[in-house]
């Protein structure tokens, strides 16, 4: 008998079902991006619901909310949703409604800024004193350290009783869990750096935390490095150590990712010169190294290149950013006879930030449906990021007080 190859459409529409036996519908996921939505106080907006919902109804089967704080001490942007006690359960349970219409998942980004919150709104901290920027960060005590495990567990239960079914760490791109990860950033000798094993500690605890605080049918993903393109930071080889380490938890969907926001650093997001999938091969070891489901992210701009890393066993799941912000309906296409790749904008020269700031701005007009207008360019998107961002810190202060 003669088999018909498997489609691309197949590929990418095949269902994957999650160790904790949650079902993705197909393997194309809105990787995590701060929208900067939220109103400044910690709560999303009707717009960012819609954005959400839009990207549902684009097919995609599971989306991550990026930067969503799980506390207000270290927030990235004062954009970001924070998930704390006492803000009305309304608009969270709206979002976590419309963001899985049509049988999708919307998961949020569990994230702490560490040594990279916002300055306005924090005094930024990390594993190990450092000057960023020519401004100290601040080493974290070890009472600090040993709250974060419950802050997490915390968050996450919040999120799951707002209706979320699932969430993520964020480990990566040069935030705190990847600060404790990164020999750039964690000196420590207090059992908490040191060795790879004592720079994963934090992590490890942090998932048996929150484990336990969510149970076992709540699905818990992580994105990690596959390193940190700078200097002393995390290389491929930590990244599989890391790997190992996390084989052994109840982790169930691992995202490999890369880069960071320090300054001078490349971070993915803002990534022009490579073609491809930019940390292919980490995903690739991943897959001989934990039996726990992989999602790839960086770089993807075509359905070919998609299918074809499925097909040849390099990941079981296709983490997509600003190819979903150019086109938010791309997964019911891929999934279909339709195809078609979105025509992604060349910048002749880009300014630090300026590509991640431009994407982001379009997601505000996607969120307003707006984005047949949308022509700001690189330094227009970087003011407008900024301004917005300045606008909301007084109502950030207004319901979590002066900087901590
Ligand atoms: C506007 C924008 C905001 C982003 N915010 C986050 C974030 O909050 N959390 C995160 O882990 N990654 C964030 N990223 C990185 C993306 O998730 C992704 O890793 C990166 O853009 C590379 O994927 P791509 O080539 O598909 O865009 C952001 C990217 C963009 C463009």
């Amino acid at each position: 008998m003669i088999h018909a190859p498997i489609s691309p459409a197949e590929i990418l529409g095949a269902p994957l079902e999650l160790p904790c036996g949650l079902r993705l519908k197909n393997r194309l996921i809105k990787s995590p991006m701060s929208d900067s939505l939220g109103d400044g106080a910690g709560q999303p907006t009707a717009a960012q619901t819609r954005l959400y919902e839009r990207w549902a109804e684009g097919g995609t089967a599971l989306s991550l909310i990026g930067e969503v704080q799980i506390s207000p001490d270290g927030p990235e942007s004062p954009g970001n949703l924070v998930l704390a006690p006492g803000g009305a359960e309304g608009p969270w349970r709206a979002l976590a409604t419309r963001g899985a219409a049509q049988g999708a998942q919307i998961w949020p980004q569990l994230g702490h800024g560490g040594a990279l919150s916002y300055r306005a709104l924090s005094h930024p901290r990390g594993p190990s004193p450092l000057t960023l920027d020519g401004q100290p960060v601040r080493e974290m005590t070890q009472a600090e350290i040993a709250a974060l495990p419950a802050a997490y567990a915390a968050a996450a239960l919040r999120a799951k009783l707002l209706g979320f079914r699932g969430a993520q760490i964020h480990a990566g791109h040069g935030f705190l869990l990847s600060q404790f990860l990164s020999p750039f950033f964690n000196h420590r000798s207090d059992g908490y750096g040191d060795s790879h094993a004592g720079r994963f500690r934090l992590i490890g605890e942090i998932i048996s935390a929150t484990r336990q605080a969510v149970g076992p049918g709540f699905a818990l993903g992580i994105r990690i490095n596959a390193t940190d393109q700078l200097a002393g930071g995390v290389r491929e080889a930590d990244a599989r150590e890391t790997l190992r380490l996390l084989a052994g938890t109840s982790i169930d969907l691992i995202d490999i990712s890369g880069g960071s926001y320090v300054p001078g650093a490349a971070a993915s997001s803002d990534g022009t010169a490579r073609e491809g999938a930019y940390f292919a091969t980490v995903a690739k070891a991943a897959k001989e190294l934990t039996r726990i489901p992989i999602m790839l992210t960086g770089g993807l701009k075509t359905r070919a290149q998609a299918a074809g890393l499925l097909r040849d066993g390099g990941a079981d799941a296709i983490g997509l950013a600003r190819a979903l912000v150019l086109d938010p309906d791309l997964p019911r296409k891929w999934v279909s006879s339709a195809g078609g790749d979105p025509a992604f904008p060349r910048f002749e020269t880009a300014p630090p930030g300026g590509i991640t700031a431009w994407y982001t701005t379009r997601l505000a007009a996607l969120a307003k449906e707006e984005e047949g207008t949308y022509e700001l360019d690189l330094t227009e998107a970087l003011a407008a990021v900024a301004s917005r961002d300045a606008a909301r810190v007084p109502q950030w202060h207004a319901r979590f007080g002066p900087p901590r």
